[in-house]
């Protein structure tokens, strides 16, 4: 297993890129969008220099790590020579069932499927292409290249050998490993909605300012971000996404608040829109004052 295929080249996608490249895999970032491409590149340019300038990576490592990467717009080549591909394009099963059915199609017979979605069935998933056996859930945190653990989530025909596969994978990408069954939510996403969902209630109730309420989940329960720190990091489209998979699967409990999905509406997606429950623009301008 050397050739990885990452499939979306956004938020995950390029952080997994990056350690599967600083794990030692010859990687391949796919994006239909050549302006994410783009981006991507620079901002894991950016992340490798930081890397040697804190001692992370040494220079021949992050020589050896970029020599390892490149990026593509052509699923259909990449896919071709693939030992493994990780999926990580948007939450919406359409777009996943349509990467799935094009990797089905011209990825070797061997080549593992796996799938970066924060709530969705991998057995459902699987069901897009024609290898049950073959995939598997990777769920990785956000950001990527600092957040330890890979949930590792089996399907209903996942075979031992491809989780086993994976978890090793993931474990010489430098990550810890969780390896559970499925069911929606998982174990990290459904108490994770949960939480971020209550939050905007609490908004919406009128109970404190976001930064109170942030700040007494964190020094009073000890979480290391707030929950409108974490939708904002995480983006609130995606949120809202998984919350209404959750509810639909798991009922009343996760009903998305309605004022995250005015936010979404009024397009405050979080940090990458430059404002989300928190104003990003504003602050680095006063930064720069
Ligand atoms: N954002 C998070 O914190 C987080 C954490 C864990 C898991 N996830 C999951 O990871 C997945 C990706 O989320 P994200 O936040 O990186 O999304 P994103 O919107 O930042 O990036 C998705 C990328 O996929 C690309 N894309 C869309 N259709 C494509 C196609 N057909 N082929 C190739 N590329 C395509 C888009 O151009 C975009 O660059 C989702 O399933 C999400 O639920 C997200």
């Amino acid at each position: 297993m050397n050739s990885l295929v990452v499939v979306g080249s956004g938020v995950m996608g390029r952080g997994i890129a990056y350690v599967g490249a600083v794990g030692g895999f010859t990687v391949t970032l796919v994006d239909v969008n050549e302006a994410a491409l783009k981006n991507a590149e620079a901002e894991l340019n950016t992340i490798f220099e930081k890397a040697l300038l804190r001692g992370k990576l040494s220079n021949g490592q992050q020589q050896k790590a970029k020599a390892n990467l490149s990026y593509s717009t052509d699923l259909q080549k990449a896919a071709s020579s693939a030992d493994v591909i990780i999926e990580a394009v948007p939450e919406k099963a359409e777009i996943k069932r349509q990467v799935f059915e094009t990797m089905e199609q011209f990825a070797p017979v061997h080549c593992l499927f796996a799938t970066n979605t924060s709530t969705m069935s991998p057995t459902e998933i699987a069901s897009y292409a024609k290898r049950p056996a073959l995939t598997i859930a990777m769920h990785f945190f956000n950001p990527v290249h600092k957040m330890p653990l890979v949930e590792i989530i089996r399907g209903l025909e996942t075979s031992d050998e491809t989780a086993e596969a994976i978890k090793k994978m993931a474990e010489q990408m430098g990550k810890e490993t969780v390896v559970i069954n499925e069911f929606p939510g998982f174990v990290t996403s459904r108490i994770n909605a949960l939480v971020g969902n209550e939050a905007f209630y609490m908004l919406q109730e009128g109970l404190g300012t976001p930064e109170e309420i942030d700040k007494a989940i964190k020094l009073g329960l000890n979480y290391p971000m707030g929950p409108f720190e974490m939708a904002d990091l995480v983006g609130l489209d995606a949120r809202l996404n998984n919350l209404k998979y959750l509810h639909e699967k798991l009922g009343e409990k996760y009903r998305p608040a309605p004022l995250l999905e005015q936010y979404v509406k009024a397009g405050r997606l979080g940090r990458k829109s430059g404002k989300g429950v928190y104003d990003y623009i504003q602050k680095e301008e006063l930064v720069g004052k």
